[in-house]
Order: C-alpha cells, then sequence, then structure tokens
C-alpha cells in the first residue's frame, strides 16, 4: 500500500507517518519511510534550493516540488510498491495542491496535470490529512524555512486548501481530528486503515 500525511506545518503528520510505519512494521510488513521534499540525493539538494534559497517565482517552486516528486517515484516509491512493500510518505501531491494549486493560486487542476506527468501518474492507496486548529499549528510551526515564514494568513489559506481538497478527493483523503494526543490520533489512523484492508 502506498499511503501519505498531509496537513499544515506544525499539525503534527510527521509524528503520525513515524507511529503508523512503526505500527506496520510491528506486524511483520517490510516499510519504506520517506519524505518530501527530499528521499533521494537529488530531491535532498532540491530541498536546500527550496526552502533555503532565493526567492522564487511560484511555477519555478511548483515545479522543482515536481522534479524532487519525479525522483522520488522513480527511485524509491515505484521500486518499493514493485517488490510487495508498504510505502509511507511524509507530505506528496497534495502538498502541491494545496500550497501552490490553491495558497499560491497556480490552478488545483494545472498543478494536479504537472505532478501527474511527473509521477505517472502515481496516486497514494490513502492519505491522511491531520487537522488541527489553524491558529494551534501556526504556534506550533517552527517557521524555519522559506515556505513556512510565509506568516499566519498564507498557513491559513493552506488550512482552508487541505479542507476543500479533503471534499475534491473524498474517496481518497481520510481527515483525522489532530486535536488529540499522538497516540489517540495514530490509534484512530490505524484503525481506519484495517477498514479499508
Ligand atoms: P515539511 O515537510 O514541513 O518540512 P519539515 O518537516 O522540515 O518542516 O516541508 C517543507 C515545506 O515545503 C512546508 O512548508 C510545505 C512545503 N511544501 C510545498 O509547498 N509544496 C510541496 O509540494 C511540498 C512537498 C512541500
Amino acid at each position: 500500500m502506498f499511503l501519505t500525511f498531509e496537513g499544515v506545518d506544525g499539525s503534527g503528520k510527521t509524528t503520525q507517518a513515524n507511529l503508523l510505519a512503526k505500527a506496520l512494521r510491528a506486524e511483520g510488513r517490510e516499510v519504506v519511510a520517506t519524505r518530501e521534499p527530499g528521499g533521494t540525493p537529488l530531491g535532498e539538494e532540491v530541498r536546500q534550493i527550496l526552502l533555503d534559497g532565493l526567492e522564487m517565482s511560484p511555477w519555478a517552486e511548483a515545479s522543482l516540488f515536481a522534479a524532487a516528486r519525479a525522483e522520488l517515484v522513480e527511485r524509491v516509491i515505484a521500486p518499493a510498491l514493485e517488490a510487495g512493500q508498504d510505502v509511507v510518505c511524509d507530505r506528496y501531491i497534495d502538498s502541491s495542491l494545496a500550497y501552490q494549486g490553491i495558497a499560491r493560486e497556480l490552478g488545483v487542476e494545472r498543478v494536479l496535470e504537472l505532478n501527474l506527468a511527473a509521477t505517472h501518474a502515481l496516486l497514494p492507496d490513502r492519505t491522511f490529512l491531520v487537522l488541527v486548529d489553524p491558529g494551534v499549528a501556526f504556534q506550533r510551526s517552527s517557521q524555519s524555512d522559506r515556505i513556512e515564514r510565509e506568516g499566519e494568513r498564507f498557513h491559513r489559506a493552506v488550512d482552508e486548501a487541505y479542507r476543500s481538497l479533503a471534499q475534491m478527493f473524498p474517496d481518497r483523503i481520510t481527515p483525522i481530528d489532530g486535536n488529540r494526543t499522538p497516540d489517540e490520533i495514530a490509534e484512530e489512523i490505524r484503525g481506519r486503515l484495517r477498514e479499508l484492508s
């Protein structure tokens, strides 16, 4: 299975991605855990350009995220799935749809098209969207990179964007209430996954 985690900075999605990978491994499954942007040598270099580098135009930003994603699919995600392993990825296409497509106003359709081309149309079997109160998430977020430093208005736009994506893709995106303890959230995610398999 190909599973992804999404949410605004400070939502707790990374903690949940790690907990799920651990739980699946404890069941004896082989799990490849990875993250975006990054996850390959080229992807990590692109990550630096995106997060520590110069200002850039919105389409340059979307294209660089798509480039890192193309590399990750080709070298990590697709081979793992072909070998029968599970893949848990911290962020994927929906991050680009929310941040670049909606919050940066490039358009969901056009950003989706770019990303479907870059990934050979590989979509997750299930995407868990960790939703928390946007004010709380903003307080928690480290604001340590170029995109996180956009400020609270942008952060709220991304939160709204994710909520509309969940309505656009209800069969793939499962919203999860992230205003609880990490263990409670992890428990719900395990339950949701069991319902699917
Ligand atoms: P993030 O996973 O939050 O990195 P870290 O775990 O180090 O905090 O991702 C970094 C930033 O990149 C985050 O603000 C979201 C943004 N991003 C996009 O804007 N589009 C994308 O397609 C992806 C994958 C990330």
